[in-house]
């Protein structure tokens, strides 16, 4: 994967015009971390995280395999900072153009992760959730990036000390996860993952700069779920196992959690809105592959759940999970 993206190196593409960079130049922010930025893996949360790191003056550089994928990140950037900028500036619309242009010159876009982290001082990853790839990628990074880079991953549910497996003892001191929440412009929490391996120096540089990009931080272990999703998935599936019980319906399950626990979202809205897929994933994935939960019931497969999900019915991004859209 590093070795296809390096291939690509000299096609890196900082879209930013100069004249922008100069203009808009991050120095004199307060920071945590020096040196830019770089966020490998431009989809969803890629994006989001560079944007949040661009809207705190961060100098930001987002990779990914294509052009075409990057413009694609790009986009996601510019219509969630147009809905910030109207907010921002209700009654100003050069106001707003103003905002929107500020934050995207100071993302650059490049296809060559090893170019990307050159001079970066944090590296955060947010490539598909895939072990090797995640590896391979890292192994990558570690080569090009400078000594005392943070190197993080947002990964949701692998473990963070298996994604740093192929690095030097060097390295792993300053490897860390960086769980963000999606969306991630408007979820104020962000995980902070430490391994046996990390120094405290690298956990409280993180806590800087979550804190500096207006972000809350909660530091834990590196032990399945982290915190949130080590919760909310045992609650997810006992929803899912009281629906197959027929104790209740989907509704009325909702219902309940959200006037009698105080939950804005009840547990049905809320895979729906995660995606049934990702829950399977996760789950599947604890019960069967360990991590110290191999055969633990709560995570063991469901009926329903296997059916929704072989039915391509995963939530809202497909319009049909356990709702209709
Ligand atoms: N979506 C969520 O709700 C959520 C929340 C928290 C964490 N995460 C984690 O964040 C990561 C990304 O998730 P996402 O939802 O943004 O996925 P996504 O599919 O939207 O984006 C992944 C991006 O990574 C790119 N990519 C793949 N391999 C690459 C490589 N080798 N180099 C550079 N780019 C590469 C893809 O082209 C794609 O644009 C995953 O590890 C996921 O577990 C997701």
């Amino acid at each position: 994967m590093i070795a296809a993206a390096s291939a690509l190196a000299a096609k890196t593409a900082a879209l930013r015009p100069a004249a922008q960079r100069a203009a808009f130049s991050s120095s004199g922010a307060a920071r945590a971390v020096s040196g830019r930025i770089a966020v490998i893996g431009g989809g969803q949360m890629g994006s989001g995280i560079a944007q949040v790191a661009a809207t705190h003056k961060h100098d930001v550089t987002l990779v990914d395999v294509s052009q075409e994928a990057l413009e694609r990140g790009r986009g996601y950037m510019a219509k969630s900072l147009k809905r910030v900028a109207k907010k921002q500036f209700p009654e100003d619309a050069q106001a707003q153009g103003r905002f929107v242009d500020e934050v995207l010159g100071r993302v650059s876009l490049s296809t060559s992760p090893a170019a990307a982290v050159g001079d970066a001082g944090l590296v955060i990853e947010a490539v598909v959730e895939n072990i090797k790839v995640k590896q391979e990628l890292f192994a990558g990074l570690a080569a090009a990036a400078p000594e005392g880079a943070i190197l993080a991953s947002n990964t949701s549910s692998l473990p963070i000390a298996r994604i740093a497996e192929p690095l030097s003892a060097e390295r792993k001191r300053r490897f860390l996860g960086l769980h963000f929440f999606n969306p991630v412009p408007q979820m104020k929490l962000v995980e902070v993952v430490r391994t046996d391996a990390a120094d405290q120096q690298a956990v409280d540089d993180a806590v800087a700069f979550v804190k500096g990009i207006g972000k809350v931080p909660a530091v834990c272990k590196d032990t399945p779920g982290f915190i949130v999703n080590r919760l909310l998935l045992p609650y997810m599936m006992e929803a899912i196992r009281l629906l197959e019980r027929d104790v209740a319906s989907a509704q009325d399950i909702d219902t309940a959690m959200k006037l009698g626990a105080g939950y804005p979202m009840g547990p049905f809205q809320l895979c729906d809105y995660v995606g049934l897929d990702t829950i399977k994933f996760i789950v599947d994935g604890w019960h069967k592959e360990g991590q110290g939960l191999v055969g633990d019931k709560l995570f063991a497969p469901s009926a329903k759940l296997d059916e929704l999900v072989a039915k391509g019915h995963l939530g809202v991004k497909t319009g049909k999970g356990f709702y209709e859209y």
